[in-house]
C-alpha cells in the first residue's frame, strides 16, 4: 500500500493552481444522465471518486470520451439501471444517479450506501423526496429499487439540511411533470454550480443557493457545456498549511467569495489574506492562534474543513474547542495526532485542541479523506519524519496533492 513521507519543518512559498470541486464534479456528470445529448465538462478533477463515477456512469451505457479534465458524455441509451455495492461503498455519492436515472428510465436500482467511516450518513430523505414525488420505493436486500412512470412535482420540506439530497431532488424534479419546491434546501455553492449546469441544459430553476429551490419540470433536457467550480476545501487545506507552517502561498483559479468563514478563521489565527477575482494570497508571519470551530451547513463552517483545523491549533497559541455538529464520528483524526504527541480531549462531539511547540514526525494511518489531510498538515509541521498509511483515502479528493506541496516548496515523496 503507498504511503507519503513527509519531513516537516518547511514553511510552504510559492504558487499553485486549484484544481475543479469534487463536490460539484460529481453530481455534474450524473447530470448527464438526464439527456440523450451531449455533456460537456471542464475542469474535471483527476480523482479515485471521478474515475470511479465515470466507471459507473460507463456501465449504465454512457459514452465517455475526452481527454486531460475534459469529459464529454453521452447518455443516449440507457442499457444497465444499476449502482452496485462494489461502486456505492467506495463512494457515497453514487447515491446521485438514483434521481436522475428515476427522472429519465423510470427506473432504477442502488445499493444502499450503509454506513461509513465518519458516520451513519443514511439516505432516507433523498428517498422520502422521491416517494412525494410519485416513486414506488422499495428496500431489497440491500438495494434501493425505485420505478416511476412519471415523476411529478411536490413540496418537499427537508427534516436536515443535505447536500446530495437536495442535488438528488434538484436533478430528479427538471424532468418531472409539474412545479417541485425544495425547502430548508442545501445552500452550498456546488449546488448552485449544478443549477447552472442544468440550466444551461434547459432546466427552469429558481432560487439555488438559497434555501427555498423551485423547479418547473421540462418534457426533456439537451446537451450543454460546463467548467467546474473551484474546489474550496481543497483551497482551504492549502492555506491552512500555509498558516500552520509560516508561509507565504498564492492560490490561482479559486474564488475568495466560496470560503468566507474559512479565511475569518484564519485571519482570527493571525494570517494576513488578499484576494481578487480568480486569486488569494496568503501570508503568515507570527505564530497562530488558537481558534475555535463549530461546523455548520453553508454558509457556516464546513465540516470538510474541520480537521485541517485541529491540525493548526495543536501547535497554536493558546486553547480552542473543535465542535463537529453534522456527523457523528468525524474526530477519528485525533487519536493519530495523539500519536504525534497532540494534547487533544475529545467530549461528545466537540475537541479540546492545547496548543504546544512542535508535533513529533510519527507514523500514522489516514481513517478518511479530510482526516488524511489533516495528517498531511501536521506532517509539514512535526520535527522529523512523519509516515502516512492508507493514503487511497488523500486520492479520493486531493489532485496530485505531493506535486503540488513539493511545487511549495514540502519535503515530500510517496512510496510503494
Ligand atoms: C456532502 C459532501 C461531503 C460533506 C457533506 C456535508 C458531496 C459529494 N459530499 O455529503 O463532502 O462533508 O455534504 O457538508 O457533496 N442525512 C440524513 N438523511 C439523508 C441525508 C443526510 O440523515 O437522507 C444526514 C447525514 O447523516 C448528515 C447530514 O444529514 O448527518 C448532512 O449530510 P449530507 O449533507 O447529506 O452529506 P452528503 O451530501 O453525503
Amino acid at each position: 500500500m503507498q504511503k507519503l513521507i513527509i519531513q516537516g519543518g518547511v514553511p510552504l512559498h510559492g504558487e499553485i493552481s486549484i484544481s475543479g470541486a469534487k463536490n460539484a464534479a460529481l453530481p455534474l456528470l450524473c447530470a448527464a444522465l438526464l439527456t440523450g445529448e451531449s455533456l460537456k465538462i471542464n475542469n474535471v478533477p483527476a480523482l479515485h471518486d471521478i474515475t470511479t463515477m465515470l466507471s459507473l456512469l460507463k456501465q449504465m451505457g454512457t459514452d465517455i470520451s475526452g481527454s486531460n479534465n475534459e469529459v464529454v458524455l453521452s447518455a443516449a441509451t440507457l442499457s444497465q439501471l444499476i449502482a452496485p455495492y462494489e461502486m456505492v461503498k467506495t463512494m457515497r455519492a453514487a447515491i446521485l444517479v438514483l434521481g436522475p436515472l428515476l427522472a429519465r428510465a423510470g427506473e432504477a436500482e442502488i445499493s444502499l450506501p450503509g454506513g461509513c467511516a465518519i458516520g451513519m450518513r443514511p439516505v432516507d430523505l433523498h428517498i422520502k423526496g422521491l416517494q412525494a414525488m410519485g416513486a414506488e420505493i422499495h428496500i431489497r436486500h440491500g438495494y434501493i429499487h425505485a420505478v416511476a412512470k412519471k415523476l411529478h412535482g411536490a413540496r418537499i420540506v427537508f427534516d436536515i439540511v443535505t447536500v446530495t439530497g437536495t442535488e438528488n431532488l434538484m436533478m430528479a424534479a427538471t424532468l418531472a411533470e409539474g412545479t417541485t419546491i425544495l425547502e430548508n434546501a442545501a445552500r452550498e455553492p456546488e449546488i448552485i454550480d449544478l443549477a447552472n449546469c442544468l440550466k444551461a441544459m434547459g432546466a427552469k430553476i429558481q432560487g439555488a443557493g438559497t434555501d427555498i429551490i423551485t423547479i418547473e419540470g421540462v418534457p426533456s433536457l439537451h446537451g450543454a457545456e460546463h467548467t467546474v467550480m473551484p474546489d474550496r476545501i481543497e483551497t482551504g487545506t492549502f492555506l491552512v498549511a500555509a498558516t500552520a507552517t509560516g508561509g507565504e502561498i498564492h492560490l490561482k483559479n479559486t474564488d475568495a467569495h466560496l470560503l468566507d468563514a474559512v479565511l475569518d478563521k484564519l485571519t482570527e489565527a493571525g494570517a494576513r489574506i488578499d484576494s481578487n477575482g480568480n486569486w488569494i494570497n496568503l501570508k503568515m508571519n507570527t505564530k497562530p492562534k488558537s481558534v475555535n470551530v463549530r461546523t455548520a451547513p453553508y454558509p457556516a463552517f464546513p465540516t470538510d474543513m474541520q480537521a485541517q483545523f485541529m491540525s493548526l491549533n495543536c501547535i497554536a497559541d493558546g486553547t480552542a474547542i473543535i465542535t463537529e455538529t453534522i456527523f457523528e464520528n468525524r474526530l477519528m483524526h485525533v487519536q493519530e495526532l495523539k500519536r504525534m504527541n497532540a494534547s487533544i480531549e475529545v467530549e461528545g462531539n466537540a475537541a479540546i485542541v492545547t496548543g504546544i511547540a512542535h508535533l513529533d514526525g510519527a507514523n500514522v494511518m489516514a481513517t478518511d479523506l479530510r482526516a488524511s489531510a489533516s495528517l498531511v498538515i501536521a506532517g509539514l509541521i512535526a520535527q522529523g519524519e512523519t509516515v502516512i498509511d492508507r493514503i487511497y483515502h488523500l486520492d479520493r479528493g486531493y489532485e496530485n496533492i505531493e506535486g503540488k506541496l513539493s511545487a511549495l516548496g514540502a519535503q515530500i515523496r510517496r512510496t510503494q
